[in-house]
């Protein structure tokens, strides 16, 4: 039987199945954001054949069937902020100085045969100036806030917009940089570095947008009311 349906929202199959992410991801279907868009109606505003991508979620849960993941609902907010703070604001605040650098030398060397690289170092820097700062902002004041035994409902209201709108401008970027990077192929010509480049951002993107879809979906949305 069926584990999704046409009409199971997107964000929804992320949060039972986090392998399905993938498949999210490589077609474009924004599933960290917009909280209650079926796979139907993502699929047609894509112009992408369900049935197709259906399939698709299908056999990445069979494939990942039987290997336990930690279920984020089942966390308290203590755990699950540890979880983010964890997994996805240390990945990013390694991987910012490393790709900084990666992405500037692949430019330079890359960056008159393939111009696009110029404009991937420059997106690039453009989420790095909204990301850091907004990491910071997380872990000193919006989580402290929310794990408070005395929770102040104005200032969590007011992080959390703001939180949001920035997330918004992050996964606005992400498309961006997906797009001037070419799906992050590189061509034939390519050497070791502007492979490796193109699989960290790659990975970059995937982290990224897994971290969204947690806050906004998991954590975020215990507070929203
Ligand atoms: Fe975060
Ligand atoms: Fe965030």
């Amino acid at each position: 039987m069926a584990t999704v349906h046409r009409g199971s929202s997107v964000a929804g199959i992320v949060i039972d199945h986090p392998e399905c992410a993938r498949v999210f991801c490589d077609h474009r279907i924004d599933f960290c954001r917009r909280r209650d868009r079926s796979v139907d109606a993502a699929c047609a505003e894509r112009g992408l054949d369900v049935d197709v991508v259906l399939a698709l979620l299908e056999k990445s849960i069979a494939r990942r069937s039987g290997v336990a993941v930690p279920d984020p609902r089942a966390m308290s907010t203590a755990e699950l902020i540890s979880y983010i703070v964890s997994r996805h604001h240390a990945y990013l605040h390694a991987a910012f100085p490393f790709l900084d650098v990666l992405v500037g030398d692949v430019a330079r060397e890359h960056g008159e045969r393939n111009p696009k690289l110029l404009a991937v170092q420059r997106t690039f820097q453009e989420l790095a100036k909204i990301l850091q700062p907004h990491l910071y902002e997380e872990e000193g004041v919006l989580f402290p806030a929310l794990r408070a035994e005395l929770r102040d409902p104005r200032l969590i209201a007011a992080e959390l917009a703001s939180m949001e709108h920035e997330h918004d401008n992050v996964a606005v970027q992400l498309v961006c940089m997906r797009t001037l990077a070419d799906d992050f192929t590189a061509p034939e010509w390519a050497g070791s570095s502007y492979r490796t480049l193109m699989r960290e951002l790659a990975a970059l993107e995937m982290n990224t947008l897994r971290h969204i879809h947690l806050e906004t979906h998991v954590l975020m949305a215990r507070f929203a009311a």
